[in-house]
């Protein structure tokens, strides 16, 4: 049986991709899966946490009854908005979501056709999720983000965390057939402490060592 050492802990978890629509049928995205946030949810729930996920279109609901709630959205700005109204209360933030960092200005009312060659379309900056969370969280709020990088992967997770303010940050290693949509992850967990190695080599043990870290750092209940 599972050790209930997250009792008490009350947890949200952004996950999946967003989609920003451009015209009624066509969205702008990216190959996330919530795979992550998923994972975390499940095993956050297993050992006693009470866990709210804020999840992108493409995400299959976990069925979970009991310590967990679940809510889909579309777009950034409708995931920002949803994790705003559960943030008061919560202990454990993690941001797991691949965000659109860009929407499209405008979104046409019929679907564009074929014969608009050469066609561009502008985008304006969608919000950053988790820097918003961590302005508006309480003092005290575990604030954890994740990084995709290709390169550079500590230095740019370190940076990413001291710029968006999260007491730590999942740098993971992301190309092909490594990240996106696969189990396989290669991933050092980067905090004002230092940098650790997380172990194995799949997204289930990388969330079981954060929950491990997440279960040393938990602020005072
Ligand atoms: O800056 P970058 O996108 O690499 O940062 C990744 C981290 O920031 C992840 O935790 C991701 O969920 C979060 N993020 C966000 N909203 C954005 C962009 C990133 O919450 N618009």
């Amino acid at each position: 049986t599972t050790p209930k050492d997250l009792a008490g802990l009350r947890m949200l978890i952004t996950a999946g991709s967003t989609w920003e629509y451009f015209d009624p049928v066509r969205v702008i995205t990216n190959p996330a899966t919530g795979l992550m946030g998923k994972l975390l949810a499940g095993q956050a729930v297993r050992r006693g946490a009470e866990v709210a996920v804020v999840a992108g279109p493409g995400v299959t609901p976990l069925t979970e009854r009991t310590g967990l709630v679940w809510d889909t959205v579309v777009s950034a700005e409708e995931m920002l908005a949803r994790a705003l109204v559960r943030l008061p209360g919560m202990h454990v933030v993690v941001g797991t979501a691949a965000v659109s960092d860009f929407r499209p200005a405008k979104r046409a009312e019929q679907k564009v056709h074929k014969a608009a060659v050469g066609l561009s379309w502008p985008v304006e900056p969608n919000p950053d999720v988790i820097r918003t969370l961590a302005e508006q969280a309480d003092p005290g709020t575990l604030m954890i983000g994740f990084a995709a990088e290709t390169d550079n992967i500590i230095e740019s997770a370190q940076r990413k965390r001291v710029d968006k303010k999260l007491d730590a940050v999942v740098a993971n290693r992301v190309g092909l057939g490594v990240g996106f949509g696969t189990g396989a992850h290669e991933a050092w967990l980067v905090t004002a402490d230092g940098v650790e190695p997380m172990p194995g080599h799949h997204k289930e043990e990388t969330a079981t060592a954060l929950l491990n870290w997440v279960a040393r750092h938990r602020p005072p209940a």
